[in-house]
């Protein structure tokens, strides 16, 4: 049986029998554009989002916290089931590597964008009773990790501050053992990645750690030739280099200890882990 033509192509064929033929390429590369403007654009609205931003003094960070905020996850009680079960697993991942790295339970710790709660849960049921404080800038990633696990957290008094800013001010000069930082800077700009290295000396004192996972571009790219690439709207690869170069712009050192990393399934394969100490 012959295939029927699509609409578009109908609507392509009848275009091209009534334009003049000196027309057809130039109609092709626009119908191309459109199309292409089209399918991305879901993506292209978010590029608009942050130009407008841009234009009227909204912080990319606000920006960021708003579009988490905006997402509305199911509350059937099967579908949180689920994502209970699967975002605690991966959690416990994120303890046994600050212990490699010598949490006890008698230390203190601050995880910075702890989103819905997955290490943030397993941290504070193993530190001893408010010892463990997080801050995030979206409401409703903190409120839906509550909603998930908060039986379990709550009793532990832990600390949770909902904020958009990397000043640090809000933790009010405490300073903490050890500092968690796990698919945050990827999120952020470049500018927002180094006020957060500015300001960082506020929460450590002279023997803390601050650790962070990124994206090391030329894992990714093998080809890549820049310390930062951005893939989309949200989303960036960061090189060691970047960061060790800002960490020493205020007093600190960042290395590559992704080894650390490398045994654990919730960890992605490119992803790398680093820490930083003060200089
Ligand atoms: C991909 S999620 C990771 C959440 C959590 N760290 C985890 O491992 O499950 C990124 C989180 O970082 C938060 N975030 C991004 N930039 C931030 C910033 N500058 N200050 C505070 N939170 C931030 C976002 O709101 C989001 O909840």
């Amino acid at each position: 049986m012959q295939k029927q033509p699509t609409t578009a192509a109908r609507l392509a064929a009848a275009a091209k029998s009534i334009l003049p033929n000196w027309l057809h390429a130039p109609a092709r590369a626009a119908w191309r554009k459109v199309y292409a403007v089209c399918a991305e654009w879901p993506e292209v609205k978010l590029y608009l989002q942050l130009a407008w931003n841009r234009l009227t003094g909204r912080s990319y960070l606000r920006w960021y916290a708003d579009t988490l905020d905006g997402w509305v996850e199911s509350r059937d009680p099967e579908f949180l089931a689920r994502k209970r079960a699967a975002l605690a697993e991966s959690g416990a991942e994120d303890l046994a590597v600050l212990k490699g790295f010598g949490l006890l339970p008698s230390s203190t710790l601050h995880e910075y964008g702890c989103g819905q709660l997955r290490s943030a849960l397993h941290f504070v049921e193993y530190l001893d009773p408010g010892n463990f404080s997080a801050n995030d800038a979206s409401k409703g990633r903190i409120d839906l990790g509550l909603e998930l696990f908060g039986s379990r957290i709550n009793p532990r008094r832990p600390t949770f501050i909902v904020n958009a800013d990397n000043s640090f001010d809000w933790l009010n000069g405490r300073k903490f053992d050890f500092l968690w930082c796990h698919a945050v800077f990827g999120h952020m700009p470049a500018a927002d990645v180094e006020d957060t290295f500015a300001n960082l000396h506020k929460a450590m004192h002279a023997k803390s750690a601050f650790f962070f996972t990124f994206d090391e571009p030329r894992l990714q790219i093998p080809d890549a030739k820049d310390e930062i690439v951005r893939i989309d709207a949200r989303n960036w690869l960061q090189s060691i280099a970047f960061f060790d170069r800002i960490a020493r712009k205020y007093g600190l050192v960042a290395e590559d200890v992704s080894g650390a990393i490398r045994p654990y399934e919730s960890f992605r394969k490119h992803m790398c882990l680093a820490r930083v100490t003060k200089a």
